[in-house]
């Protein structure tokens, strides 16, 4: 097992940077995930990692060595892919011990590693098929089994279930958190899908454009969002932002909302010019008229999504789309005018230029 440390680590292909000096420390048997759109660089931090891509500047550690000119092969270190192209003339066996054989691995040992993680994967049965043979999603634990076989320091694995279906996909993210639990190795976990971030990570690395934003735990990066970027997009539906003029009493009104101004805000909020940003969840607007320290807004419900134990209310505010996710035994129809509430420390305040969250 090993530690992955990046320690002010860029890499640059001509013009673009696809990484901006990334600082960041994996632990010994982590499951860490990084999460971002398409294109903010975790390809590229993972294919540092496994030594597929030269780092421009900074250093790259592996437990305490600084492997920046380390061969991959040298690196031990398993990666699956996206794609998972297995060998389509061997057998699911063949395709196991395929790596064993060009490392020189004794016929007893890989017999006993193949057997090991066919069991882990209940590959069992299909040894002896070819690909072609499986369904995606077991041809996707081959891909696994790939790896588990080099029985390696760490698991890179870049967005592995992607090309699996919906309901495979929630599956396999389920074996591979066991799997995890089970060998208890470091794992660096790519994804564009902050569910399966948040659902299979045990520390979040948060990507933007190359930039690292946060990396915490799901319910820090949920709780305490640094900036308005993670606040966005960790969360589904996600965040709702309105602007918001910063007036000197005890509470910020425009268009149709009021929001109260709590007293661990009240020191920076001066500080943060004449307007901030603020920021709520849909799951934590509530049906009702206020009563006590809430924030209020009042609409018009022009969509409602039914989702069974609850409803998805598109409320127009002023300009703005709100998103409410309330219990749907209130049964609200498109065109009703309704007032929701926010308990007040469910309220982010964010920077309106910078975008970073105000201290409370
Ligand atoms: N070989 C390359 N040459 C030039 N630019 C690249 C190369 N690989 C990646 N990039 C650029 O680096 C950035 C990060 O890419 P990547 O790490 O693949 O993002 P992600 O995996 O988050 O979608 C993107 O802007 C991408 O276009
Ligand atoms: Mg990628």
């Amino acid at each position: 097992m090993a530690t992955v440390t990046f320690d002010h680590v860029w890499k640059k292909y001509g013009e673009v940077t696809a990484v901006e000096d990334l600082s960041l420390e994996i632990h010994d048997g982590e499951f860490m995930v990084l999460v971002g759109q398409s294109g903010c660089g975790k390809t590229t931090s993972l294919r540092m990692i496994a030594g597929l891509e030269e780092i421009t500047q900074g250093d790259l550690k592996i437990g305490d060595k600084v492997v920046n000119d380390v061969a991959p092969k040298d690196r031990d270190i398993a990666m699956v892919f996206q794609s998972y192209a297995l060998y389509p003339h061997m057998s699911v066996r063949e395709n196991l011990s395929f790596g064993l054989k060009l490392r020189k691995v004794g016929k007893v040992e890989i017999e006993k590693r193949i057997n090991d993680a066919a069991g882990i994967l209940q590959l069992e049965k299909l040894l002896e098929r070819k690909p072609k043979e499986l369904s995606g999603g077991q041809r996707q634990r081959v891909a696994l089994g790939r790896a588990i076989v080099r029985e390696p320091a760490v698991f890179l694995m870049d967005e592995p279930l992607s090309n699996l279906d919906a309901k495979l996909r929630v599956q396999t993210r389920a074996e591979i958190a066991r799997l995890h639990q089970r060998l208890g190795t470091t794992m660096v976990y790519v994804t564009h899908d902050q569910v399966e971030a948040m659902t299979m990570g045990q520390r979040i690395a948060v990507m933007s454009d190359g930039l690292l934003q946060q990396v915490g735990t799901p319910q820090e990066l949920y709780d305490r969002p640094k900036n308005k970027f993670v606040a966005g997009f960790i969360g589904s539906p996600s965040m709702n932002f309105v602007t918001m003029p910063v007036g000197a009493g005890d509470s910020m009104t425009a268009g149709g909302f009021t929001f109260p101004i709590s007293e661990n805000y009240k020191n920076t909020i001066a500080s943060a010019g004449v307007q901030v940003t603020a920021g709520f969840r849909p799951e934590h607007l509530e049906m009702g008229e206020v009563t006590g320290l809430f924030g209020q807004l009042t609409g018009k419900a022009d969509v409602v999504e039914y989702l069974g134990n609850e409803e998805l209310l598109h409320v127009s505010v002023g300009d703005h789309d709100i998103v409410a996710l309330v219990d749907s035994s209130y049964r609200v129809r498109p065109g009703d005018q309704v007032t929701l509430r926010l308990p007040v420390e469910k309220l982010h305040l964010f920077n309106i230029e910078s975008g970073a969250a105000l201290a409370h």
